[in-house]
């Protein structure tokens, strides 16, 4: 089996090119044009095992056609993305351009290269701000409110109009949560991480956190304190990278007996900002400063999957559903870049 990864230099696409390199024999080519992705994590994948790797940015339409017909993929993984939601509210363009004009072009040429599976990475904030706390379910009403949420649903709906069009293409969309945490590998017993998230700018709070706790950063900001949730700080559903990218990997397979579907990835269990920084601090063992400014714009008090859909069709099983190895695989990553 031929699989194409496009933006597997990436934080999460590197993650699902691993565990493929590690556990199928399936032929990988990884594209990525290097803007967020890095190429010590091509190189750390390559030790694993070699691989295609093709430095590309998908916005050249004729390159892609041309890769896609003579590569004959079976399965494309799409990754590649921009994925800042405040960047998106001030340079919507950027990521229109980038998340679906090109996931348009990719999904065109892959039709006509006559690729079977399309797995896409969309994400909970297609969901927009949901006002009741109660867990998401795939069927909730969708109104993304920022240009990244509405640039991923508009790549979903062509994918769904694709299907209609063509009878030999399924597709996987995966809303995901928070992604968070790092390979789980270890060497005599101890955890250490091959590769992990390199975002920069960094806007993930749990990475956030573990910078601090390692003095990388003077201060942790927490948006607002005021939200309706049991001490203040938002809630969010936080889901181990390896668990999401083995999900990818069902998805594979998945699609031979089943139709195109879209499922949440997540854990169905919310953690407050603070309970993250408490967890934080207790696996470190370092105290850091804490400070309360305002809130972000659009913040959601409460952003948690319903993942009944996916365990109950997809049979997925989560093995790293736990707060602590999370936020500590997070930790060894960080301490080691
Ligand atoms: N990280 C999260 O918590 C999260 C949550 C929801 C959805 N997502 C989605 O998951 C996907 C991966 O996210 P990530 O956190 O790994 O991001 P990332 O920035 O680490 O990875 C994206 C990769 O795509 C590459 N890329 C971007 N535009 C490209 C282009 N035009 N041509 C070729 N390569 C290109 C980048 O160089 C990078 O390697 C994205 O689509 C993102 O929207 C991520």
């Amino acid at each position: 089996m031929k699989i194409l990864i496009t933006g597997g230099a990436g934080y999460i696409g590197s993650h699902v090119a691993k565990q493929l390199l590690e556990t199928t024999d399936y032929q990988i080519t990884i594209l990525d044009n290097l803007s967020t992705g890095s190429i010590k994590t091509i190189k750390t994948l390559q030790t694993i095992k070699t691989f295609d790797f093709i430095e590309l940015d998908l916005k050249e339409f004729d390159k892609v056609k041309e890769i896609l017909e003579k590569n004959r993929f079976d399965v494309i993984i799409h990754f590649a993305a921009f994925s800042i939601v405040s960047e998106s509210m001030q340079n919507p363009f950027k990521y229109y351009f980038n998340n679906t004009v090109n996931t348009t072009n990719l999904i065109k040429c892959a039709v006509k290269a006559d690729v079977k599976k399309f797995i896409f990475s969309s994400t909970a904030a297609v969901y927009g701000d949901v006002q009741q706390n109660s867990n998401i379910r795939e069927d909730f009403p969708t109104n993304p409110i920022n240009p990244y949420g509405m640039s991923k649903l508009m790549s979903e709906k062509i994918l769904q109009d694709t299907t209609k069009i063509s009878k030999n293409f399924k597709y996987i969309i995966f809303r995901y949560f928070n992604v968070a945490g790092a390979d789980m590998f270890y060497k005599n017993d101890l955890l250490i991480p091959r590769i992990g998230e390199r975002h920069e700018p960094e806007t993930h709070l749990i990475p956030l956190v573990v910078k601090t706790a390692l003095k990388k950063r003077e201060v942790l900001n927490i948006y607002g304190d005021d939200f309706d949730t049991f001490d203040g700080s938002c809630i969010r559903d936080y889901i181990h990278v390896e668990d999401l990218a083995n999900a990818h990997i069902e998805a594979i397979t998945y699609l031979d007996k089943n139709e195109s579907d879209i499922f949440n990835l997540g854990y169905a269990k919310g953690y407050s900002v603070k309970e993250i920084v408490n967890s934080i601090k207790n696996i470190t063992n370092c105290d850091f400063k804490t400070q309360i400014i305002e809130r972000r714009g659009g913040d959601p008090a409460f952003l948690v999957s319903d993942n009944g859909k996916i365990l109950d069709k997809m049979k997925w099983k989560p093995k790293f559903n736990n707060l602590e190895l999370i936020c500590k695989s997070a930790y060894e990553w960080e301490k080691n870049i």
